[in-house]
């Protein structure tokens, strides 16, 4: 119905692999004219989020073809962009739309083509919200939406004193703030130098690593009554030593028998819509660590890969 393009080339760089493995195998390439077919549309993109699945997914051929990945491949998941083409029969898009979402292992690129009616991170599209810029947009998708299923797990509330480990992550920026809005109080784990970042985003914090059990008995005498572990199997443990019931533990990066895992795919319809809502509202903010040219892509990937970013990292396009 609103089949339009605009004059804008469909050519434009995008990072590709020829082999999988890590940073040194990205390399940014100028791409072949994307169109968008039927129900779906073209994104000039203006902005990629990185999150620490891309370069896990991408590092070796087994886990590759796990998510389906096949080579020459793109890299990068989150983006945000403008909407430059309209395929037939797309209603709920038009041309000059700003939109955000989640394009699988092809998002840090010039253009994307999105089905308009997908629903996972693999390929969506939704609205971005007026108020919220497109590097934030470009942050949503998958760290806002893990966040949220690992509340829905445990469920803070007033009256809880919930405790997350690896607070000052992507995951972990979205995870804190959520908490708080649902009124619970809030105990974050990170390093020394994490504490003032944790504490602007309503956190207390407390350090991770060997007697952190201690730590948190400190700052909460009167216990903790839930936890979420977004950085390994610590905090589980850590949980579990204080009293928490296994029911009201959740961990999103590792196994611990009994203890629910929670996955971003999961997370209850309207999340992300939700998510950006409250970032335009500016109940949520979402705090970008570094942003990168395209060009340094290998340096980006590598900044996350030592694990001590504090938010999010974007590449601009
Ligand atoms: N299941 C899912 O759906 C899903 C979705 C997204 C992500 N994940 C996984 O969840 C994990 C977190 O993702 P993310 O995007 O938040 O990663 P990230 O942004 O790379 O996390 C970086 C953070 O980890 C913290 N950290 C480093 N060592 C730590 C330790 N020993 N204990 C606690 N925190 C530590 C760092 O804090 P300091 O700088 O203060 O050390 C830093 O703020 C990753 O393993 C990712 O693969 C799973």
């Amino acid at each position: 119905m609103h089949e339009h393009s605009s004059p804008l080339a469909a050519e434009g760089r995008a990072v590709r692999l020829d082999s999988f493995g890590g940073p040194e195998v990205l390399d940014v390439r100028e791409t072949l004219a994307l169109q968008a077919g039927p129900g779906q549309v073209r994104v000039r993109v203006t902005a990629a989020g990185l999150n620490p699945m891309d370069w896990f997914m991408t590092a070796d051929a087994d886990t590759a073809a796990r998510f389906g990945l096949s080579l020459p491949c793109g890299f990068g998941t989150d983006y945000a962009g403008v909407v430059d083409q309209v395929g037939k029969g797309v209603t709920a898009f038009a041309l000059g739309d700003r939109v955000f979402g989640g394009a699988l292992s092809r998002a840090v690129a010039d253009i994307v083509v999105i089905d308009s009616a997908g629903e996972t991170a693999a390929n969506e599209v939704h609205h971005t919200p007026d108020g919220v810029d497109d590097r934030t947009a470009a942050t949503l998708t998958i760290a806002g939406r893990t966040a949220a299923a690992a509340l829905a797990v445990v469920r803070p509330g007033p009256g809880d004193t919930v405790l997350i480990g690896g607070a000052a992550g992507g995951v972990g920026v979205f995870a804190v703030q959520l908490a708080r809005i649902a009124g619970a109080r809030v105990i974050g784990t990170g390093s020394a130098d994490s504490a003032d970042f944790l504490s602007a985003l309503g956190a207390e914090p407390v350090t991770y690593g060997d007697g952190l059990a201690d730590r948190v008995r400190a700052l909460a005498p009167g216990g903790v009554t839930a936890a979420i572990d977004l950085h390994g199997t610590d905090t589980v443990h850590t949980a579990r030593d204080l009293g928490v019931p296994d029911s009201r533990i959740c961990t999103i990066a590792g196994q611990v028998d009994g203890v629910q895992a929670a996955n971003g795919a999961n997370a209850d319809p309207g999340t992300l819509e939700e998510i950006a809502r409250l970032v335009a509202a500016g109940e949520l903010r979402v705090p970008i660590a570094a942003t990168f040219p395209i060009e340094q892509i290998r340096h980006a990937v590598e900044l996350q890969a030592g694990r001590h970013v504090k938010g999010k990292l974007v590449i601009d396009l």
